[in-house]
């Protein structure tokens, strides 16, 4: 928020989102989605939780990942939000110059919960405008998590079909253009992999 009535948000539907709870639900999965202002129904089976910031989102991720095995962290969460909300809404007035709105950085929530001592297996998004590859594994590199889900944002902002590449240890897995419900379910199964073996190696 900036003033009651006005705030900074982008363009994100939450169409992807929405498509990774309910392939996970429909996987077997017990399913939280904690989901920031969209105009999307709640897939069947799944408990949402609402929030209107990326604190909001911050306080509820942290309150619900101790009963969680794995986190997706698929939400386009705001890098910097308004240092100080107006109470007020700010008024046009007679100033000459427009008023300047200082920001200040958000947490990174996946990184936070990546950090966890007893993290769960967290999953990323990359949506990038160029150098997918590159920036998508930075950021892989940078949160310390096992897999990144990339798309350019050409091919999936808004729309109804994505084009996903999977970044992991083993490498890359790129998933042709599909429905986002299509990629999603290809991406729990990547999933319910890395999973598997994560339980393997430490004998859980
Ligand atoms: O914003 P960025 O490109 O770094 O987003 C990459 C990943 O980090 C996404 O999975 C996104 O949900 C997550 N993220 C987050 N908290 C933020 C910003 C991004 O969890 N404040």
């Amino acid at each position: 928020a900036i003033d009651p009535v006005r705030g900074i948000t982008n363009l994100s539907t939450g169409k992807m989102g929405y498509a990774v709870a309910r392939a996970a639900y429909e996987a077997g999965a017990q399913v939280t989605l904690i989901s920031g202002p969209v105009s999307l129904p709640c897939p069947p089976g799944v408990r949402r939780i609402d929030v209107c910031s990326a604190l909001q989102m911050h306080a509820a991720v942290h309150r619900e990942v101790a009963a969680s095995d794995v986190f997706v962290a698929v939400a386009a969460v705001a890098d910097y939000r308004p240092a100080q909300v107006s109470r007020e809404k700010i008024k046009k007035g007679a100033r000459s110059a427009p008023p300047t709105i200082e920001l200040t950085q958000n947490p990174d929530i996946l990184a936070e919960i990546a950090a966890l001592p007893e993290a769960p297996l967290c999953v990323g998004f990359a949506a990038e405008s160029e150098n997918l590859r590159d920036y998508a594994q930075s950021k892989r590199r940078s949160k310390k998590i096992p897999l990144i889900a990339g798309n350019l944002i050409q091919d999936g902002f808004g729309g109804d079909d994505n084009t996903l590449i999977l970044f992991d240890d083993d490498g890359e897995l790129p998933l042709a253009q599909a429905p986002k419900l299509q990629l999603a379910r290809q991406l729990v199964m990547r999933i319910a992999v890395l999973l598997a073996k994560a339980r393997e190696a430490t004998g859980t």
